[in-house]
């Protein structure tokens, strides 16, 4: 008997181009921050439409380094959506903030009426999440944040300066995705992408954060801050140090150490400038393919992708079966294993992780977060896929789904 084909979740897009550039560092005599970060800083900024930003090690420590930049501090509220990575969450706890989690739409993204409700005197920061790509309702959270302005109570030179809540995107999901024709990275006042392994661009692990202060902060001012601080606060990263007779240096503040090596950077160099002209295009053939699939079975739920000049990243096929039915999910999840296909689920709502029940949180007091995660499998999207996997995924699904529809009927 013919082995299935596998089908893996998510593999890293590894071409020529990603070889030849992660050999060019490996040779280069210098592996770890220094030009291949400083190319890669710029292709993100083009694509995010900003004039800075800067790569870190990973999106989790980039959030955190942008809160720790706002001052966020112990007491401090910052509101996140309850349909997210644990990671949006964890940032704000390490600062000794408080989460302030709330539930979203049927998009999956957080709700900005909920938003206006937990606005307090204590918030700081609101983080919208683009879940699978999506990009968030940013003038809508824009303008609640307008409302809600005399509420805030600044207490340092940067916030006061600011004079309102701080918008921070977690775009982990949504580099190159637009919202009415503007590029994540220049919709939130900071933006943080990943460029984890599973990421539309990759760099293995790796984070960058697009700096969008509106005026009069100063964006090359917010960059070499926080650059400073992802280097320990050390006046000259080990590239300058590393040129002869350049060896004095001071530390100025109790940074992080969160840099990105150059070795990583050359992988999401390679893919980042194919980007736009065949990566996401490939991306969004796959979505195109499985949309064109599903859209006509009554027990399937499409994600939204594109709303006049409002686009995906197209990062993930959320599919949700129509009714809800987890027991149905984890069966489908299942049987596509036994046959080689990866299916996944994003996200297990914060609620439902251990850490937030010991708190006493509950899933049903976030109903559409409980919803979307009763039905959601999410499917492997990638260039390498093709159009007769997304076939191939699709007649297993339904396969189990009508299997399970006829043994309720009879
Ligand atoms: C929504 C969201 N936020 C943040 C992160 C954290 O990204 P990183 O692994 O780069 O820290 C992820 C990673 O999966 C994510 O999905």
């Amino acid at each position: 008997m013919n082995e299935l084909k596998k089908i893996p979740f998510s593999p890293p897009y590894i071409d020529e181009s990603v070889e030849r550039e992660v050999l060019e560092s490996l040779r280069s005599g210098w592996i770890t921050t220094g030009p291949k970060v400083r190319a890669l800083e710029t292709e993100i900024s083009k694509l995010a439409g900003v004039s800075h930003s800067l790569c870190v090690n990973s999106a989790t420590s980039g959030m955190m380094l942008a809160l720790h930049w706002y001052g966020v501090r112990p007491g401090d509220e910052v509101i996140i959506p309850a349909y997210t990575y644990v990671a949006t969450a964890l940032v704000v706890q390490h600062l000794g903030a408080i989460p302030v989690i709330v539930d979203i739409q049927d998009d999956f993204n957080i709700d900005t009426e909920k938003i206006r409700e937990a606005i307090s005197p204590k918030t700081k920061v609101i983080i919208p999440v683009d879940f699978g790509g999506w990009p968030c309702d940013y003038e809508a959270i824009q303008k609640v944040v307008e409302e809600k302005r005399e509420l805030f109570k600044p207490d340092n030179e940067t916030q006061e300066k600011l004079g309102r809540v701080l918008i921070m995107a977690d775009s982990a999901h949504s580099i190159g995705a637009e919202y009415k024709g503007q590029p994540c990275g220049s919709l939130a006042d900071l933006t943080v992408f990943s460029l984890h392994a599973v990421k539309n661009v990759t760099s293995a692990e790796g984070g960058n954060i697009a700096i969008n202060m509106p005026e009069p902060f100063k964006s090359e001012e917010i960059y070499a801050t926080m650059r400073l601080w992802s280097l320990n606060g050390q006046t000259k990263d080990a590239f300058t140090k590393s040129q002869g007779g350049s060896w004095r240096y001071d530390i100025v503040y109790p940074g992080f150490k969160i840099n990105m090596p150059d070795v990583c950077a050359a992988i999401a160099l390679a893919q980042i400038r194919q980007y736009k002209d065949r990566l996401w295009p490939e991306r969004k053939r796959v979505f195109d393919e499985y949309t064109s699939l599903f859209e006509n079975e009554d027990w399937a739920q499409l994600p939204p992708f594109k709303q006049g000049a409002t686009e995906s990243s197209y990062h993930l096929f959320a599919l949700r079966l129509i009714p809800r039915n987890s027991e149905l999910r984890d069966k489908v999840i299942q049987q596509a294993a036994e046959v080689g296909i990866a299916l996944n689920v994003h996200f297990i709502p914060l609620p439902e992780l251990s850490i937030f029940k010991e708190k006493g949180y509950q899933l049903s007091d976030y109903p559409m977060a409980k919803d979307q995660f009763e039905g959601v499998i999410t499917l492997p999207i990638y260039p390498q896929l093709t159009n007769e996997d997304c076939q191939r995924i699709f007649e297993t699904i339904k396969q189990v789904v009508t299997e399970s529809h006829n043994v309720a009927i009879n």
